[in-house]
């Protein structure tokens, strides 16, 4: 017998990791959103949203990810019937933490499970990067696919296509999330200002850093994995949408990180900790420092390495 309502959870992520724009997403343990499906009978498709960062994230189905996501997987099935949607935000929205990516995704996955699709992995991240259109103007599928998936991932351009590595477990994640109001349709703000071609001594740079990272990972070396986290290509232009971003990146690298970077589109940053060796504690607090000297108060915690979406 078929069930009526699936509720689904998919953890906040991390994109780019420097040098990997586009292509490398990182699951995070927490936080995370829950997204419950629910038939509901009639034609309509319904997004609710509640939770502690609720607030401001709009539901109508065109404008939020996870009733975007939805409405594309619904229409390309041909499903008839009503679905609530109702999404419980635990991740904040606009801070480069994948918030978009985590309510998409969990929508798919349950509505997958609501209507017992059996749908590839493919098309699983394909439906969910839909949900991107939403904030970002474009179906990138880097956070999704760590959302999806867990660990950390690597995505094919152009075809939602993605490989999930196992990071080790001495990878220490330190978030520190600046008190401010980011822009709205943000991470659409954030790609309009990249550069639209680029110099093959930068691309060379950062696809060499990038191999090194996945090598890095791949032997469980957080140390070298960190230090390749460098970017010449976005990072240098999106570092003016972060006050304070070289004070923080200072201050945590000083403290015993092995890399620092923005998350995403920002304004969050992230530092990758070898735990073995440094305490991951202290960098979260020297990046509220540098936060704090560029007047903002933040928001800095330290996460490991998470799972991706399941059923709650
Ligand atoms: N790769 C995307 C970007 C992630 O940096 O624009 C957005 O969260």
């Amino acid at each position: 017998m078929g069930v009526d309502s699936v509720a689904v959870r998919a953890p906040a992520s991390s994109a780019n990791l420097g040098p990997g724009f586009d292509i490398f997403g990182l699951a995070l343990n927490e936080p995370y959103d829950v997204v419950k499906a629910t038939k509901i009978g009639d034609r309509e498709l319904v997004v609710k949203v509640k939770g502690r960062f609720s607030e401001g994230v709009p539901e109508k189905v065109e404008e939020n990810s996870a009733g975007l996501a939805a409405k594309a997987l619904l229409t390309d099935f041909a499903i008839k019937e009503g679905v609530l949607i109702e999404v419980e935000k635990g991740v904040k929205p606009g801070m480069g933490l994948g918030s978009s990516a985590a309510s998409a995704v969990a929508a798919v996955y349950a509505l997958n499970k609501l209507f017992s699709l059996n749908l590839s992995r493919r098309d699983l991240i394909m439906f969910s990067a839909q949900g991107e259109k939403a904030s970002a103007g474009s179906a990138h599928a880097d956070n999704v696919s760590a959302a999806l998936l867990g660990g950390f991932v690597i995505v094919k351009p152009h075809s939602y296509e993605a490989q999930s590595i196992e990071p080790p477990n001495s990878l220490a994640l330190c978030i520190a999330m600046p008190d401010v109001k980011p822009p709205a349709k943000k991470t659409g703000v954030a790609r309009s200002i990249l550069p639209r071609s680029v110099s093959l001594i930068r691309a060379v740079h950062n696809t060499s850093m990038a191999c090194w990272m996945v090598a890095s990972l791949t032997n469980g070396d957080v140390s070298e994995f960190g230090r390749a986290m460098e970017d010449l290509i976005v990072e240098p232009r999106r570092a003016k949408m972060v006050p304070g971003y070289s004070k923080v990146k200072r201050l945590a690298l000083e403290a015993g990180a092995a890399g620092v970077v923005i998350s995403g589109a920002g304004p969050t940053m992230l530092a990758v900790v070898d735990k073995k060796a440094v305490k991951p504690e202290a960098v979260a607090e020297a990046m509220r420092r540098g936060f704090e000297s560029a007047g903002l108060a933040s928001q800095c915690f330290v996460t490991s390495p998470g799972k991706g979406a399941s059923t709650v």
